[in-house]
């Protein structure tokens, strides 16, 4: 077994697959795994590096695909590659998420993943916590589209979201 691994059901049906590059990035994309949780998505997280354990990761792709997962999230940092090798190894959705780095910030991460040449697409959301909550609700938007539940549950999201800017006020000048 490589990496850390978070399950909802180990032999379920899962509909999302997160991967991160090391266990470091989860603190980061966690945030992609408590979305699955808000809109009740069974997903599976793991730690699998496209460098450090190429095989581990290609068998877990295919381990997912035949449990019915509808969408995968790749988190990787440095030279991120992790997303544009998931996405050549499955036609299903596959979003990158860029790791803040050391060194350039996730500015590495970001062109190393959103940089995909033709052919194989990675869309690719913004570096660091908010990508990563982002690019599960992205997949909830896709998978809404045939499903009406879930429709109802993001549309609700979004009400709470207003509601919450709306009902905000600033503190006072002193
Ligand atoms: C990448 O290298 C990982 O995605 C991580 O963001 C970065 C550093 O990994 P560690 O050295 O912390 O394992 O592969």
């Amino acid at each position: 077994m490589v990496g850390k691994v978070r399950k909802k059901k180990p032999d379920d049906a899962v509909k999302v697959g997160i991967v991160m590059g090391s266990t470091s990035d989860w603190e980061v994309m966690k945030e992609a795994a408590q979305m699955c949780e808000e809109f009740g998505i069974p997903y599976e997280a793991r730690a699998l590096s496209a460098h450090r354990s190429p095989a581990e990761l290609e068998a877990w792709i295919t381990r997912m695909e035949e449990r019915g997962c509808q969408a995968f999230v790749a988190g990787a940092g440095g030279s991120a590659h992790l997303a544009g090798v998931v996405a050549a190894q499955t036609i299903l959705p596959t979003f990158g998420v860029p790791m803040p780095s050391k060194y350039m910030k996730g500015l590495d991460s970001l062109l190393a993943t959103v940089q995909m040449p033709k052919g194989i697409p990675v869309p690719t959301l913004a570096i660091g916590e908010a990508g990563a909550a982002n690019a599960t609700l992205a997949i909830v938007a896709v998978l809404a589209l045939n499903d009406a539940g879930l429709k109802k549950k993001l549309l609700d999201f979004r009400v709470r979201q207003s509601e919450k800017v709306r009902n905000a006020t600033l503190p006072e000048l002193r």
